[in-house]
């Protein structure tokens, strides 16, 4: 029998991260989630993936300065950006602009370590500089210079309005990073190591990667839910009357279930509680407001049900980062951002201890066929 979307299927061994989808757990190489997200940042994450254990403070400082050494764009990559549509999905960027970097790049093929640690770490410095400028250039602004004494969070920030954000601002944003860096064997990664594993090169894997995480069932769905909340918000309906409404004509209700957990993603309560602070300095808690009603709704609906449908990431992300400023479309190419170094991680590990991974169908078409002259077809 197939195991239709490979559900319950292990496909390899990790030490990266580990979800007990039942009781909303989730750890990176030994932590729990949240205690990483009170407690570190993007780079400390980036380190523990990369090393295995988490940075003292002057390997800390040194990845620091390496991330921050690698974010400029070369000439050639800013051209293309600037050349692309204004309309373009900055997903359907990232990848462009990824797979560009790997014909820049003259050791693009070369798998050794020392060169896979390069360009986990050229990957994550760029992916926001891209973002960026990209933003920037369909809004008619010049790119914004990435500042090297400034940490991933603070930078992108700082590259997407041309000003420095503020501290709640800065750490919203570094624990949002944290929180999506990684996360076992979800379709982006298996995508990227399908790639790796025939020995092709990092550059492929990402590109792989990210075209995967495009889609509305994966990383795409922060931005579903955003459309949700204005729909809405600009319906008149009550949230109540909307998602019953939605579930009766057989719509999902975006930023909720999940392939693993069957409890609430302990990311999305990290997410909430960040949303708390940030739209109460902000003033406006309109967006929190009303996700907290449709997860009531849903949790009534769901439970009615007897289906274990609960929020997951994406359900207060999007929120979030509208209180951030960042558009709407970037939601998923922020995703891509944070994940980069839980994809190459995945890659290290698949090139240290590589097989081909090549599953098989079960075939239910026809048999015995034979082939007649066209003319009698
Ligand atoms: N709203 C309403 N019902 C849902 C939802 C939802 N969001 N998600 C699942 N269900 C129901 C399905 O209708 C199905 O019901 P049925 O058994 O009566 O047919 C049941 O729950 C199981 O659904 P599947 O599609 O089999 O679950 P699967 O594990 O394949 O899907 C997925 C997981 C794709 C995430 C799904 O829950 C979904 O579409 N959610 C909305 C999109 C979303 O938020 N994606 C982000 C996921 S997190 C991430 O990638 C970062």
């Amino acid at each position: 029998m197939a195991a239709k979307g490979l559900e319950g299927v292990v496909v390899g061994q990790s030490r990266l991260s580990w979800i007990d989808g039942a009781n909303g757990e989730l750890i990176y190489g030994g932590y729990d989630i949240d205690d990483l997200a009170r407690n570190t940042t993007f780079e400390e994450v980036c380190y523990l993936l990369w090393n295995g254990a988490l940075p003292n403070q002057q390997q800390l400082d040194e990845l620091s300065r390496e991330i921050a050494a690698q974010r400029r764009l070369r000439p050639e990559i800013l051209e293309m950006i600037r050349a692309f549509p204004g309309d373009a999905d900055p997903m359907a960027v990232l990848r462009t602009v990824t797979s560009a970097l790997g014909m820049y790049d003259p050791n693009a093929d070369d798998n050794s370590e020392p060169e896979l640690r390069r360009k986990a770490i050229l990957l994550t410095a760029q992916l926001p500089t891209a973002t960026a400028a990209y933003d920037r250039i369909r809004r008619g602004l010049e790119p914004v210079e990435p500042r090297d004494e400034l940490g991933t969070a603070a930078n992108f920030l700082y590259m997407l309005n041309g000003e420095e954000a503020n501290e709640t601002r800065i750490r919203t944003m570094d624990v949002a990073l944290v929180l999506h860096a990684e996360h076992g064997m979800n379709a982006s990664t298996f995508a990227a190591r399908v790639t790796a594993g025939t020995l092709s090169d990092v550059y492929s894997a990402i590109t792989s990667a990210i075209g995967t995480l495009k889609g509305p069932s994966h990383g795409g769905a922060n931005v579903e839910v955003m459309n949700m909340l204005r729909e809405i918000d600009e319906s008149g309906t009550s949230p109540k009357e909307w998602v019953r409404e939605a579930l009766g004509s057989g719509r999902r209700v975006m930023g909720f279930g999940h392939r693993v957990y069957k409890a609430t993603d302990p990311r999305a309560t990290v997410l909430r509680e960040l949303a708390d602070k940030i739209m109460a300095e902000a003033g406006e808690t309109r967006w929190l407001d009303l996700s907290d009603q449709i997860r009531t709704v849903m949790g009534e609906e769901m439970e009615a049900k007897g289906k274990k449908i609960y929020p997951n990431v994406d359900f207060f992300s999007a929120s979030v980062y509208t209180t951030l400023g960042i558009e709407m479309d970037l939601f998923t190419a922020v995703f891509a951002m944070a994940r980069t170094p839980g994809w190459t991680a995945h890659l290290f590990e698949q090139y240290a201890n590589n097989r081909l991974i090549r599953p098989e169908a079960e075939y239910v078409g026809p048999r015995g066929l034979r082939v007649k002259p066209i003319a009698e077809r």
